[in-house]
C-alpha cells in the first residue's frame, strides 16, 4: 500500500474508546483493504495514565494532556469517546479550528451545540461525524442524512435508551416495582450509580433533539424536547395496562406538521401487538415515517462496546475514504432556524388515569363530572381493587382523546376531590 497512514487521536478510551482501540489493531488489515491506507493511533487521551487497560497501545501515545492531541499533526481524525458537555464540547471545537475531522458518540454535546459544531467544521473545511451519539450500534444517523435525503418525514418514534428499557422489561416480565428494579439493574450493570439521566428521560431527550433536527432540517434543541421519566410507574400500572393489551414503554416521539414540530418524551401505554412493543431489554428502535418509504424501524444494540465501535469506525472510515480520495466534505445541513416549537399542551390523545378513591356510591359519578367539565369523555372505567379496612377502591380510567390542556387541568381538579385520596399515575396513551 503506498498511501501514508491516516492517523487517529482517541480522546478517551474506556468501554467504547476500549472497543475503538481493539479493533483498530484486529481487524487493521481489513480496514486497511476497506480505505486503501492503514489506520494509525497516534494519540490517546485519557484521565488517569496509571489506570490498568486491556488494550495494547504503541508506545508514548498515552497521555492525560489534551494539547498533545491538538498538537500532534500526524493526527487527521480526533474520535472524542470521552462523554458528557466539559471539556468535551471545548476539545471538539479545538479539534475542528485546527483542522482536523472529528467523530463523536456524545449525545450531550450534538443535542446542544451539533448545528453550530457542523458550521464550524464546514468553515474549516473538515467533517463531523456522530452515527454513536444515537442508538448506539443500530444506524438511524447516517440514513437520515444521506438514504433518506429525498423524503419528507413525517414523524419519529422510538426506544433510545436501553437502561430504562430493560428496567421497564423486567418490571413488564415479573410484576417487580420500580425501586427494586433500578437496585438490580444497577448492580448488574445496566443503570448508572447516579442514573438521573436515563430514568428522568434527559438522555432520551437529547437523542430525539438530534434525531428531530436531522429529520426535520430544523434547530431542534435539547430543552425543546418535553421529558417525563419513568420513576412514577408501578407494578400495578403493568399488570393493568396489560389486562386492557398494552405494554409500557419510554417512547421518543417527534412529528412535524404545519403547526411546527413537537418533541416528547415519556412511558406510555403501546398495544401490545405494534412493534415497538415488542422491543424489550436494553435494545433500542426507532421507527421513522416517510412520505416515499412509508414506515421503516430500525432495531438492535443502542450501546455496549463492540457495537458502539461499529458505528464510530463506520464514520472513520467515511472520513478516511474521503481523505484518501482527496473529497472535500460534502455540505453541511442546512437547517432552519425559526421553526416553531408546539408545545406539549397542544397534545391529542388518550390517557390512561389511575385513582385511588373513597368507596362509596356516587364517586365515578363525580369523577365523570370533573372530566366531563373539561369536554374528556371516558372510554372505560374499571373499578379495580378494594381495601376494605381503609374503605378505598382503585379506580383505572381510559379516556378518549383529549387535550394535554383539558387533563392536566382535569388532573388537578380531580386531587381537590374529596372522593379523591390519590391520582396515583396519569399515562398517555400512543397508538399509530
Ligand atoms: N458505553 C456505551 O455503550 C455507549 C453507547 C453509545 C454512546 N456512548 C457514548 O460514548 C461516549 C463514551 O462512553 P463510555 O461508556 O466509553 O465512557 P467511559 O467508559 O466512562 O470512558 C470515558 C473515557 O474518557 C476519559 N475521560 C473522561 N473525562 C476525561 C477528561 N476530562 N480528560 C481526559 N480523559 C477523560 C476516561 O479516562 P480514564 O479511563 O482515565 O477514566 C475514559 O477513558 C459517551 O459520550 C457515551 O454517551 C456510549
Amino acid at each position: 500500500m503506498s498511501k501514508s497512514p491516516i492517523g487517529i487521536g482517541l480522546l478517551g478510551m474506556g468501554v467504547v474508546g476500549g472497543g475503538v482501540a481493539s479493533t483498530l489493531d484486529q481487524k487493521r488489515d481489513q480496514l486497511t483493504a476497506l480505505i486503501g491506507c492503514p489506520l494509525d493511533l497516534k494519540g490517546v487521551l485519557v484521565r488517569d495514565a496509571a489506570k490498568p487497560r486491556a488494550q495494547k497501545l504503541p508506545h508514548g501515545i498515552l497521555t492525560t494532556n489534551a494539547e498533545d492531541i491538538f498538537n500532534n499533526p500526524e493526527i487527521d481524525i480526533v474520535v472524542e469517546l470521552m462523554g458528557g458537555q466539559d471539556p468535551a464540547f471545548d476539545y471538539i471545537r479545538k479539534s475542528i479550528d485546527q483542522g482536523m475531522h472529528v467523530v463523536t458518540a456524545n449525545k450531550e454535546v450534538m443535542a446542544r451545540h451539533g448545528p453550530d459544531l457542523l458550521l464550524a467544521a464546514q468553515d474549516r473545511n473538515v467533517q463531523v461525524l456522530f452515527e454513536a451519539s444515537v442508538a448506539g450500534g443500530t444506524p438511524i444517523i447516517a440514513p437520515l442524512m444521506r438514504d433518506l435525503v429525498a423524503n419528507e418525514i413525517i414523524g419519529i418514534r422510538g426506544i433510545i435508551n436501553g437502561t430504562t428499557n430493560y428496567i421497564l422489561t423486567r418490571m413488564a416480565n415479573e410484576g417487580a416495582d420500580f425501586d427494586a428494579t433500578l437496585k438490580d439493574a444497577q448492580a448488574l450493570g445496566y443503570a448508572e450509580a447516579d442514573p438521573t439521566n436515563d430514568i428522568e428521560g434527559i438522555d432520551a431527550s437529547y437523542k430525539l433533539a438530534i434525531l428531530a433536527t436531522l429529520a426535520f432540517r430544523a434547530r431542534v434543541r435539547d430543552t425543546d424536547v418535553f421529558h417525563e421519566g419513568i420513576t412514577k410507574l408501578t407494578a400495578r400500572d403493568f399488570q393493568y395496562a396489560d389486562e386492557l393489551g398494552y405494554a409500557i414503554k419510554l417512547l421518543a416521539i417527534a412529528n412535524s406538521s404545519e403547526d411546527g414540530v413537537q418533541a416528547r418524551v415519556y412511558p406510555a401505554l403501546v398495544p401490545q401487538d405494534m412493534m415497538i412493543a415488542k422491543v424489550d431489554g436494553v435494545l433500542n428502535a426507532v421507527e421513522i415515517e416517510a412520505d416515499l418509504t412509508g414506515n421503516l424501524l430500525f432495531h438492535g444494540a443502542g450501546a455496549g462496546a463492540l457495537p458502539t465501535t461499529s458505528a464510530v469506525l463506520a464514520d472513520v472510515i467515511d472520513i478516511a475514504r474521503n481523505i484518501v480520495s482527496s473529497v472535500a466534505p460534502p455540505p453541511s445541513l442546512s437547517l432552519s432556524d425559526d421553526v416553531r416549537i408546539r408545545s406539549m399542551l397542544e397534545l391529542e390523545t388518550r390517557y390512561y388515569v389511575r385513582l385511588t378513591t373513597t368507596d362509596r356510591p356516587g364517586v365515578l359519578a363525580q369523577v365523570g363530572t370533573v372530566l366531563g367539565d373539561l369536554n374528556i369523555s371516558i372510554a372505560s372505567a374499571i373499578q379495580k381493587e378494594m381495601d376494605d379496612q381503609a374503605k378505598q377502591a382503585e379506580i383505572v380510567l381510559m379516556t378518549h382523546r383529549a387535550s394535554e390542556a383539558a387533563m392536566q387541568q382535569a388532573i388537578q381538579r380531580l386531587n381537590a376531590l374529596d372522593v379523591v385520596a390519590e391520582v396515583g399515575n396519569m399515562i398517555r396513551v400512543e397508538e399509530w
